[in-house]
């Protein structure tokens, strides 16, 4: 008789067979992280399971030694990628053979076509550099549990790899409405200057931008709150993995009846991603306007999942209304007290009060 199998976590095998650090939290700050030598990319890497990630998502970090590069690489899952730190360049192959190639540094953000054939080169001979990317690659190795299939496949996608001037920093804008405003691109050169537009409706001033990136499933967009500010709490289904990109501050997380307010830092190298159903809200106490960008799985274009459908319906709606948003007037006044107490503490003035009356 041969065991029973079950319970098998096909993505979890593979990740435990990579010989290289796996590391688990509500969040964690991405610079820390110890990476070991993975010989799958040629360079350095570690894999990050939040606690939020959910069952599609995974985190990949590499690190690029000093004047070093990646092995090429090519695989049916997608990649959104975010410059941790140092610069260098990225080369992408099409399916006619051409090289689209640019040039990346601290806080860019790339997408990877599906599939495409593509190497990473650290442009510094004294700096490492290093990158994290989310990917579906849970999903994918669990669905088709076979490795050659996800690495080694001549499929070719042409109509995932977008327009050249996609490669260059360009993009392009495809208005809809307030807080879903997209840019299609692969490449944002700078998420700290990047132009947003204003969202209203999410809280005090706020602006963002939504991205289509390689036409893919996968989601991102950026979000930016004033000084003196923070955002609306809202709760949603699990994958969206925030990443701090400028400014300091702090995000609140809660189930639904908890008393207990729970928390977690962030600064640039911070990711944080909120579970299934868990209340949560940002908060900025730096002196400058704090950013961050949220990678998931499901994205405005192909929402994929019903969940990502109704957040992206649902998002800017109160939870009286059947939205997902604690609006100002309905939020627990601990949240406001300890705000304006984080902010005194710094010096710098609270501007809520010009949002919402106390
Ligand atoms: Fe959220």
């Amino acid at each position: 008789m041969t065991e029973p199998r079950y319970l098998i976590d096909p993505y979890r095998e593979w990740a435990e067979g990579e010989g290289i650090p796996v590391v688990r939290g509500f969040g964690v700050d991405l610079l820390e992280v110890d990476v070991r030598p993975w010989a799958r990319i040629g360079a350095s890497g570690a894999l990050v399971h939040l606690d939020g990630r959910g069952d599609f998502a995974d985190i990949h970090v590499i690190e690029i030694p000093p004047g070093g590069e990646t092995a090429p690489q090519r695989h049916l899952y997608e990649e959104v990628i975010y410059v941790l730190d140092g610069n260098g360049s990225t080369v992408v192959e099409t399916p006619g053979g051409e090289r689209r190639g640019f040039e990346w540094r601290t806080s860019s953000l790339i997408a990877i076509p599906l599939n495409a054939r593509y190497q990473h080169f650290n442009g510094s001979g004294r700096r490492s550099a290093r990158l994290a990317s989310v990917t579906d690659l849970p999903l994918v190795l669990n669905v088709f549990r076979n490795e050659a299939f996800v690495f080694e496949n001549p499929t070719v996608f042409p109509e995932r790899f977008g327009a050249e001037q996609h490669y260059r920093g360009d993009g392009t804008f495809i208005p809809t409405r307030p807080g879903r405003h997209m840019w299609e691109t692969n490449f944002v050169p700078d998420l700290r200057t990047f132009e947003l537009r204003e969202w209203s409706a999410r809280g005090a001033g706020g602006s963002n931008i939504m991205f289509v990136l390689a036409d893919g499933t996968m989601h991102a967009h950026i979000s930016e709150m004033p000084v003196g500010t923070y955002k609306k709490g809202h709760r949603h289904g699990p994958d969206f993995h925030v990443f701090a990109v400028t400014g300091e501050g702090y995000s609140l997380y809660w189930y639904e009846a908890e008393r207990e307010l729970r928390r977690f830092d962030w600064k640039h190298g911070g990711v944080f991603a909120p579970a299934d159903r868990l209340y949560h809200q940002h908060f900025n106490v730096s002196p400058e306007p704090a950013r961050y960008l949220a990678i998931a799985f499901g994205s405005l274009r192909y929402p994929t999942v019903a969940d990502k459908l109704a957040t992206w319906m649902g998002m800017d709606v109160s939870v009286k209304e059947g939205g997902r948003q604690i609006e100002y007037e309905d939020e627990d006044p601990r949240i406001r007290e300890i705000y304006e107490g984080e902010l005194r503490k710094r010096g710098i003035p609270s501007r809520m009060h010009e949002v919402v009356p106390a």
